[in-house]
């Protein structure tokens, strides 16, 4: 039989290595060692078989196991409470904080509105690339080599016989679609484009435009008219809008579009410069040449195209006075923006 030195020194293993998972364990520790039927409690009975000359050692022994048992309980609990406040401090029953959901940007919500209001009359959007050709660029837009319209559009080249270009208008689509599908069409391209432009509050050498092209059987420029005022109606809720004589190589007869200042309702303000009217891009009736490029018959079919900056639609929608906003990826001033599409 083991000797009550033995014992203890058993007992002192156990308490040693007992582990605790959890507060339950915990209370399996204290059941175990420290309750009135633990094994602390048992040992103390032990003294029977103690010869009287040693009884005063097991009394310290007694003592130490007992102490080191009450320790490490407290150890174990005091280890447990941190635990448990570790976990207390996640409420795992609150609601969490909301996502951030980003926005898209102004001008791709532009864009969207744009699209949306074509899209009633018809028009179907078609993209095109923004590396060109010189012949889809220039060229087939009516615009030679030497054609005095192209001093306006320097782009950059990227090819040293500049025969491949970064697009400086998306009018090139127009030769793209006109080349590859059927007339009639109604086709709108919103893209990026770009010039050798210097960069300050109203310019970038990197822009968007979108651009109507309606080709078909005797489209008159009622017609021209007409979508450009349901364009300024839907858009801005201008009440007129006014075409200026003007020149592009690619229509005949071509012009400005102005729509009234929907900022004052014509009395005069910054926005329009105190003109009561503000210019949106530029239009024209198909030039016959651009449709023979394109192998159409200019005695059979005719048309309208136009061209807005997406930039300045969004600068005068939002009233934006600086054009580089666009680009710095700020949000602060991204986050003002709220689209109405999904
Ligand atoms: N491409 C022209 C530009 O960038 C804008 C333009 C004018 C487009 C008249 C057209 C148009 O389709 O008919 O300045």
């Amino acid at each position: 039989m083991a000797s009550w030195q033995e014992k203890f020194k058993h007992l002192k293993e156990e308490i040693n290595s007992f582990k605790i998972e959890n507060q339950s364990s915990l209370e399996e520790f204290r059941l175990k060692f420290l309750s009135t039927k633990g094994l602390i409690k048992e040992s103390m009975s032990w003294i029977s078989e103690v010869p009287k000359e040693e009884k005063k050692n097991f009394g310290l022994l007694a003592n130490e196991v007992k102490q080191l048992a009450e320790r490490k309980f407290q150890e174990l609990s005091a280890q447990m409470n941190s635990k448990q406040t570790d976990t207390k401090r996640y409420d795992m029953t609150m609601p969490s904080s909301p996502a951030l959901i980003a926005t898209r940007h102004p001008l791709k919500i532009i864009e969207q509105k744009i699209i949306r209001i074509f899209s009633q009359l018809g028009f179907a959007v078609q993209l095109g690339p923004e590396i060109e050709d010189d012949w889809h660029n220039f060229t087939g837009l009516n615009t030679p080599k030497d054609h005095p319209a192209r001093d306006m559009q320097d782009t950059f080249y990227l090819t040293q016989d500049l025969s491949y270009l970064l697009r400086t208008q998306t009018s090139s689509t127009q030769i793209r679609v006109l080349e590859t599908q059927d007339v009639p069409l109604k086709i709108i391209t919103p893209g990026r484009v770009y010039r050798n432009e210097t960069i300050s509050a109203r310019a970038h050498c990197t822009f968007h435009q979108i651009e109507g092209l309606y080709v078909d059987r005797q489209v008159s420029m009622s017609d021209l008219k007409q979508t450009v005022y349901f364009f300024a109606k839907q858009m801005f809720g201008s009440d007129q809008i006014r075409l200026r004589p003007s020149y592009f190589p690619f229509t005949e007869p071509s012009a400005e579009i102005d729509i009234s200042c929907f900022i004052c309702a014509q009395k005069g303000c910054n926005v329009c410069k105190k003109s009561g009217w503000v210019e949106i891009g530029g239009c024209g009736m198909v030039d016959p040449q651009v449709l023979i490029n394109c192998k159409i018959n200019p005695d059979e079919f005719n048309g309208y195209a136009f061209g807005m900056g997406l930039e300045r639609i969004a600068m005068l929608y939002y009233q934006i006075n600086d054009i580089r906003h666009f680009w710095h990826s700020d949000l602060r001033f991204l986050s003002q923006f709220k689209s109405e599409f999904p």
